[in-house]
């Protein structure tokens, strides 16, 4: 299936559902008693399922989910992918982001990302010296786009300012349960700055299956779909937001392009925004900072 593209106004393109990498080959660590293949295999089946948008860092088992991603994509002609990945906050320095990228690009067997994002501020590193690094990056062709992850708005504003090039996404942590991005005003501002949001975590390692919560049931029942899609929908038929799912399972990767291809209503979009119960305010995994 083709999956469907979003476009900015300054004309930046992303498709709105991809895989992602996190536990993919280990957590923070290499795990060696990972089964490397199955990510692998999962991987290629999203391609042939037409997912391109694939979402790594070198933070995701210490660069070992790159080198399994190095490898899936190593099947398929690389201009017909959007490959991205980040660079961790302890490499924030100028010369330690043009080292992280340079060692990405070596695990992913490539010579460029389609989008490199700083995967979390560090008030430590002054952002300058950071945004300096990734503008270089880009002039050298060896990232076509840049990106920032869990940034809050003020955050991105100041990144912003230090950086001639514009930047394109904000990773955040956003599905019908954790709504920090709109608490914190992230939703309007991206939609408002031409940014794309793009929600990691939509279906909540599975906890947004539960089919039982009345306002899902009823939107399953009226879209005839399931939880998770409903879940995947519910964001991507919002305006500038795009979203990455980690999917092993075939199951999950085929039940999840169930979400692609059709836009719910406004009003229905809105009625969840309310009725989702056991909303939270923060992510409890990277609240913003
Ligand atoms: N920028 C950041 O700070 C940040 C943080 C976290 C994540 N991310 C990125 O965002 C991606 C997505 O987030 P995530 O992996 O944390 O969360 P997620 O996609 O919401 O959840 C992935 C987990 O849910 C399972 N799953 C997927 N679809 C399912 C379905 N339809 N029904 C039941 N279970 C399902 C997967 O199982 P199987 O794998 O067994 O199929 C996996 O265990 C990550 O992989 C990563 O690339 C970025």
């Amino acid at each position: 299936m083709k999956i469907p593209i979003k476009k900015l106004q300054n004309g930046f393109t992303m498709p709105v559902f991809g895989i992602g990498s996190w536990q993919m080959g280990g957590r923070h660590e290499q795990d060696f008693t990972n089964d490397d293949k199955a990510d692998i295999q999962a991987i290629c089946n999203a391609i042939e399922s037409g997912i391109i948008h694939i979402d790594t860092a070198e933070r995701y088992a210490n660069g070992h989910a790159e080198e399994l991603v190095g490898e899936a994509i190593s099947n398929y002609k690389r201009d017909k992918l959007f490959l991205a990945s980040k660079v961790w906050n302890t490499n924030l320095k100028y010369k330690d982001v043009l080292t992280a990228c340079s060692s990405s690009l070596k695990r992913l067997k490539t010579d460029y990302l389609d989008l490199y994002l700083v995967h979390l501020p560090n008030p430590d590193i002054p952002i300058q010296e950071t945004m300096k690094a990734m503008s270089k990056l880009k002039k050298e062709s060896l990232i076509k786009n840049i990106g920032l992850s869990d940034f809050s708005v003020e955050r991105f504003k100041e990144a912003q300012d230090y950086c001639a090039d514009k930047i394109v996404v904000n990773q955040l942590h956003y599905n019908l349960i954790f709504r920090e991005p709109e608490r914190k005003g992230l939703v309007d501002f991206c939609r408002e700055n031409d940014v794309f949001l793009v929600a990691w975590r939509p279906v909540q390692y599975g906890m947004l299956t539960d089919a039982s919560i009345p306002v899902m049931k009823e939107m399953c029942a009226k879209y005839h779909k399931t939880p998770s899609q409903i879940a995947i929908n519910w964001l991507i038929s919002q305006k500038n937001i795009v979203t990455i799912s980690k999917m092993r399972k075939e199951d999950h990767l085929k039940e999840n392009l169930g979400a692609v291809g059709w836009e719910m209503e406004v009003d229905d979009i809105e009625i969840l925004r309310c009725e989702y119960p056991g909303q939270k305010d923060v992510s409890d995994s990277v609240p913003l900072i």
